[in-house]
């Protein structure tokens, strides 16, 4: 069965405990969007798509709450908390495309509340369904790149659970998996989170793909040894020039690959991108508390005196990148101009 950690019932919205696994399948029930907010901030959803889906339910849920309002009053509601989620979480930007969507659609012209509610809870719906089938159009692009059976090195979750299903570069393992072209994919830890240990080779391992967890510090030394061919990774935020921001350590893997002349792959939709953002170095970073990185697991790991960093995420410039692989086409090289191109053909959807 597909792995989804995002479940819409009609009226309320089921996430997928993501701190929990792999070691349990915990739900979380939210009927406000307060509860949504509290999730994605503690990373219980995470991963660019899944947080902007969640936050598109969460004005939903609002419009739920406040269906017996007049349209005005329900209105300025959901415009909070439109506000509300573009403060969880700063760097990844799907979550800001999406909230300009639901804001488009609150301040659209209706007939009464409940109309405004259906457009709204439509219009979240729709959201999720096109993150499915985006996804599996860059599983089939992004397979088309190897011509022979490939072995894989991926960072960080891009998966179901960081989507709505099937997800970007973790689409394109699955979907070279579904093709027989996948011998193995080495699995970075992705320290501090372990999204890489806790949820990639979970999903791996329910999907049945052949894997092999290593620590962020071993990828150099499996490149050395011819262990692989391709590096995958995701985004998080992709500026216009093609400067990727992705989850710390990405830019170091694409170093890495640059000295071993290994191909390094970045897979997003174009709701990934950031056409106003004109460089990485205009990229919002977030830093997240420090205690992730002197704790592992609830444990402290450093002295208690050690103060860590943390920043959350690292922008790869776009002359490592080999490919951007989207839901429209592969950007070869990418740079301003082709990365513009790509833009304009796609027209403005999203
Ligand atoms: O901090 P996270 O776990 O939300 O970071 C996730 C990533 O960096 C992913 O690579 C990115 O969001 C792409 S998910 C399809």
């Amino acid at each position: 069965m597909t792995l989804r950690a995002i479940h819409w019932t009609g009226n309320t919205l089921e996430l997928l405990d993501q701190t929990r696994l792999p070691h349990e399948e915990a739900w979380i029930r939210c009927n406000r969007a307060e509860n949504v907010a509290t999730a994605i901030v503690d990373m219980k959803v995470r991963g660019a798509p899944a947080i902007a889906i969640s936050a598109a339910y969460a004005v939903a849920l609002e419009a739920i709450q406040h269906r017996h309002l007049s349209v005005a009053a329900m209105r300025e509601a959901l415009m909070q908390t439109i506000e509300r989620m573009c403060q969880t979480r700063p760097t990844a930007v799907n979550l800001f495309a999406a909230m300009r969507t639901m804001s488009d659609v609150v301040q659209s012209e209706v007939t009464d509340a409940d109309d405004l509610l259906q457009r709204v809870v439509s219009t979240a719906e729709r959201l999720a369904q096109e993150d499915v089938k985006t996804n599996r159009a860059i599983g089939r692009h992004g397979a088309e790149l190897f011509l022979g059976p490939v072995q894989v090195l991926t960072h960080c979750n891009t998966g179901s659970l960081a989507t709505v299903e099937y997800g970007t570069a973790l689409g394109v393992i699955r979907a070279l998996a579904d093709q027989g072209r996948l011998t193995h994919v080495y699995v970075d830890e992705t320290r501090p989170y372990l999204q890489g240990a806790r949820l990639t080779a979970y999903e791996l391992s329910h999907e049945g793909i052949p894997h092999t967890l290593i620590t962020d510090s071993m990828a150099a030394h499996m490149m050395k040894q011819g262990k692989v061919d391709a590096v995958i990774v995701g985004a998080d935020r992709i500026a216009a020039n093609g400067d990727t921001a992705n989850k710390i350590g990405t830019y170091g893997l694409a170093v890495l690959a640059k000295h071993h002349q290994i191909p390094f792959y970045v897979a997003a939709p174009l709701s990934t991108f950031d056409m106003k953002t004109l460089s990485g170095e205009q990229i919002p970073i977030e830093e997240r508390r420090g205690e992730e990185v002197t704790e592992l697991g609830g444990v402290r790991i450093a002295p208690v005196t050690t103060r860590a960093a943390h920043p959350a995420f690292d922008v790869t410039p776009h002359e490592l990148i080999t490919a951007i692989i989207t839901e429209v086409g592969v950007i070869h090289r990418p740079t301003e101009h082709s990365v513009r191109e790509t833009w304009m053909k796609a027209g403005d959807t999203v």
